[in-house]
């Protein structure tokens, strides 16, 4: 498979997603602590009458922070409305946004991390003391008018929690980091998805694809639909073990769920850069992809997995490595191990 194919298994495919997206707290899969954590948050505000305190969820792709904004909003009995850091760009469209929110409902903003700084200091009283001063006409005319807001819950998504501000992270009643799920917790999510989509899988066939997933639900149920596909053409409808490996192997992923381009970062820092350390720009042009994808979406897991290490230096290849890719280190590498 190409890269392309490998990083698009990651995208979002809106109606797809949806079909499949847990809507209640009792559907959602694994993050105990997290999901805990909130259905007790929620259960105090309902409580007391009151309003959700905001929440931060981060965490790589496709690990369910939007499912969890519409979970929140589902339990509060709350509107949501959704937008994202980058499409807010200016204040006006912000306090378009905040004037139009009900008491309690509900502000998901994606990619909280992109947002403008003009934008987001405008954030800051809005958050705490639900009013926002905007300043209209320009020139001698300027003034400030400042607006009340109902009490409302935001809820901001981002992958990447370094590259928020402090002074936007700490208004944050609550900050939840998503971890990628264990094969059982896939598991389980490929059999709820496969009883959606009504697919005939057998329990070792949901591991399989449990098992290359990347910890990812999206992965998960991306790569369902493709074994999907392949088990129509090629084998009798019925998703088992033997089919699962054939449909994935087909498509580059291998045993351990790496794909073709996290062979290619694994090589290029093992034979390119002698195992490292090299530094994040020179690794992704040698294997031409984007230094941010590479951040967000590659690197997690291989050091989730234990393959590479990110030191001060830079990046650098562990003896796991050395034994996926089957080089011996030589002496000196052997002993930064
Ligand atoms: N805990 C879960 N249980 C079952 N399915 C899940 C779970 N988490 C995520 N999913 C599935 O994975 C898909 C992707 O989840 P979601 O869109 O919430 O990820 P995300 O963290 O918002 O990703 P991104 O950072 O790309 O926006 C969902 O549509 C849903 O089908
Ligand atoms: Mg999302």
């Amino acid at each position: 498979m190409s890269e392309r194919l490998a990083t698009n298994l990651n995208k979002t495919d809106p109606e797809f997603d949806l079909t499949l997206r847990p809507g209640q707290f009792a559907d959602f899969v694994g993050q105990a602590k997290v999901r805990e954590r909130l259905e007790l948050y929620v259960e105090a505000a309902r409580g007391r009458g009151d309003v959700l305190d905001h929440v931060l969820l981060f965490g790589p792709p496709g690990l369910g922070k939007t499912t969890l904004a519409y979970i929140l909003a589902d339990a509060m009995g709350v509107n949501v409305k959704c937008t994202s850091g980058p499409v807010i760009d200016k204040p006006g469209d912000l306090a378009g946004l905040l004037t139009n929110l009900e008491r309690g409902d509900i502000l998901f903003i994606d990619e909280i991390h992109r947002m403008q700084k003009t934008v987001e200091e405008y954030l800051y009283s809005a958050m705490e003391d639900y009013v926002i001063d905007i300043m209209i006409d320009q020139g001698p005319h300027a003034r400030s008018v400042r607006l009340d807001l109902k009490r409302f819950t935001l809820v901001g998504a981002t992958t990447r929690s370094g590259l928020l501000t402090a002074a936007l992270r700490s208004r944050f009643g609550m900050v939840n980091r998503l971890d990628y799920y264990n094969a059982d917790d896939l598991a389980t999510i490929i059999k709820r998805s496969a009883r959606i989509l009504n697919v005939d899988i057998e329990e070792d066939g949901a591991r399989e694809i449990g098992a290359r997933a990347r910890g990812t639900p999206r992965i998960a149920n991306h790569l369902l639909r493709w074994v999907r596909d392949f088990a129509q053409v090629r084998a009798d409808n019925v998703i088992t073990r033997e089919v699962a490996d054939r449909a994935l192997t087909m498509l580059d992923i291998d045993s351990d769920g790496l794909d073709e381009m996290d062979k290619r970062i694994l090589n290029a820092l093992l034979l390119k850069f002698g195992g490292g350390p090299v530094g994040l720009s020179s690794l992704a042009v040698a294997v031409g992809e984007e230094a941010g994808t590479i951040e967000e979406v590659y690197e997690p897991y291989l050091i989730q997995e234990g393959y590479i290490k990110r030191t001060s230096q830079g990046r650098v290849a562990t003896e796991a490595c050395y034994r996926k890719l089957n080089v011996k280190p030589s002496k000196r590498q052997a002993e930064s191990f």
